[in-house]
């Protein structure tokens, strides 16, 4: 069983991690990386990530960490060296941004306003036509079937290019899914199957959760997305008032639904749609009585399991895995203890602030805790749970050990919401940090010929303002015992990315 080893104590006065949230400019081609260390002749490929890059048009600030410009980086790795480069994402958000030199689309935490130039009527039928969901695809990038997707957690998602950066098209699932969205954090069979889950206002005003399955590259060289299809659906616990749903689980014959307190109010929701000022920030609200349900379906065929487990209440955004176990399903999250949605307190302005004030806001948000809990399959009415030391971001060996039993787990150490360290978790703890360092998701890559499930590497963007030179780098760490391999730093400074993928 995994146990707390350190207690944590991390101080950022200088406040470096306040360069993280500020815009950057793309690059107009790729610049060389300065490498130390030996990095393996094997490690031959793309470290692809998103995040924010962009945040604010003009003297129009964006609000919250979800809102900035969608910024794709790239680094690429041939032969021990090392290019870095980026290019904004040519979303609609951006592209009309861009244009209009203000914020033109709604962003998760920041309204935009009408285009004050236009006359009255023209302004009437904006609002009739409501507010447009945005594109802005800075939380992940995945492949479906041989192309390349970068998303958010609407309903569009953007192909894009991984060797250029360019962006190629939007794809408007709502054109073969019905779904409202879906999460960013897709499951990919090693054959190439994906599967999602998404929020369903269904016809009727019926609320549900659907699994969504997109087929593998097709034979005939047809894009999968046309083919694919809802596989099951998990119903919602209250009428009007789906919970927000970031991740879930699969093991190899299950998926793992986590219902959590965190509601988006439908009513205001689609109200909001023809009401001026309002953002997805303000939709949603918390449930204080329901604590949160834990659900379970079959994966062939995709069936719902009708019994659900309850617990006390917590923010769920990434589960670390889930699997079978003699009768059981094992199901670890990192968990934010309470039913106070975590997204509030990560508004730009709070982030921002002085060291001091950062600590004080979030001492009051909720506490993260990494939670492993045990559900007996057959008679499914046991639960129990063992919490662990916090961490966040988590990643594992996932092409070897996704759904399978395992052993190790990667995250980014979040001191008051500032990434500041890297943590490996088994039965004991490794950690790497770096005074004024702020690293991202650590990225698992496994050896060739690996036999181990932690042979291979770990790869981070790391941001260190402190350093004139060379503010940032990408750093190559053993996944054994994070022991520094390589690193290969670049003169420009990297805003914060939120996820992202190894291209091999
Ligand atoms: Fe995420």
């Amino acid at each position: 069983m995994w146990t707390s080893v350190f207690i944590y104590s991390i101080e950022h006065p200088a406040g470096g991690y306040k360069k993280i949230f500020e815009s950057c400019e793309e690059l107009a081609e790729p610049i060389p990386a300065h490498v130390s260390g030996k990095i393996p002749a094997w490690l031959t490929g793309s470290l692809l990530r998103v995040g924010p890059g962009l945040f604010e048009i003009g003297d129009e600030p964006f609000y919250h960490l979800f809102d900035g410009q969608a910024l794709m980086h790239k680094f690429d790795l041939k032969d021990g060296h090392v290019t870095y480069y980026r290019r904004f994402i040519r979303t609609d958000a951006y592209v009309r941004a861009m244009t209009e030199k203000r914020i033109v689309i709604t962003e998760f935490g920041t309204t935009a306003y009408p285009d004050p130039c236009k006359n009255i009527f023209s302004r009437f039928f904006t609002y009739f036509q409501g507010i447009e969901v945005t594109d802005n695809c800075l939380v992940n990038i995945y492949p479906i079937g041989e192309d390349f997707y970068a998303c958010t957690e609407t309903n569009y998602i953007t192909k894009v290019d991984p060797d250029t950066l360019e962006t190629i098209k939007k794809v408007d699932l709502c054109n073969y899914l019905s779904v409202n969205g879906v999460t960013a954090h897709p499951h990919t069979e090693p054959d190439g199957t994906v599967y999602n889950i998404g929020n369903c206002f269904g016809k009727n005003m019926s609320l549900a959760y659907n699994i969504v399955k997109i087929p593998p590259p097709q034979d005939d060289k047809s894009d999968p997305i046309e083919k694919s299809k809802v596989l099951v659906q998990f119903p919602s616990s209250e009428r009007f008032k789906p919970s927000y749903v970031h991740s879930f689980g699969m093991t190899e014959n299950y998926f793992v639904f986590v219902e959590t307190p965190v509601k988006i109010n439908l009513l205001k929701f689609l109200t909001s749609w023809s009401i001026r000022g309002t953002n997805y920030m303000d939709c949603f609200e918390s449930n204080d009585k329901m604590g949160t349900w834990f659900h379970l379906a079959t994966k062939n065929p995709g069936e719902y399991i009708d019994h659900k487990f309850r617990t006390s209440a917590f923010n769920l955004f990434h589960h670390i895995n889930c699997y079978e176990d003699q009768g059981f399903i094992v199901v670890d999250l990192c968990t934010w203890k309470g039913h106070d949605f975590v997204y509030n307190y990560l508004y730009l302005a709070n982030m921002r602030q002085n060291w001091e004030e950062v600590k004080k806001a979030a001492m009051r948000a909720p506490q993260p805790e990494v939670q492993i809990s045990k559900k007996k399959i057959e008679n499914i009415s046991s639960l129990g749970f063992v919490c662990v030391s916090a961490f966040e971001f988590p990643q594992i060996n996932y092409k070897k050990y996704c759904g399978k039993n395992y052993t190790f787990a990667y995250g980014l150490g979040l001191n008051h919401f500032v990434p500041d360290r890297l943590n490996v978790k088994s039965k004991e703890t490794w950690i790497w940090q770096e005074p004024d360092a702020y690293p991202s998701e650590p990225l698992f890559v496994q050896s060739p010929d690996a036999k181990d499930e932690d042979e291979g590497v770990l790869m981070s963007i790391v941001v260190k303002p402190g350093v004139t030179q060379r503010p940032a780098f990408l750093l190559i760490l053993s996944a054994t015992d994070l022991t520094e391999i390589a690193r290969a730093e670049v003169d420009v400074m990297i805003p914060v990315t939120l996820h992202g993928m190894y291209k091999p």
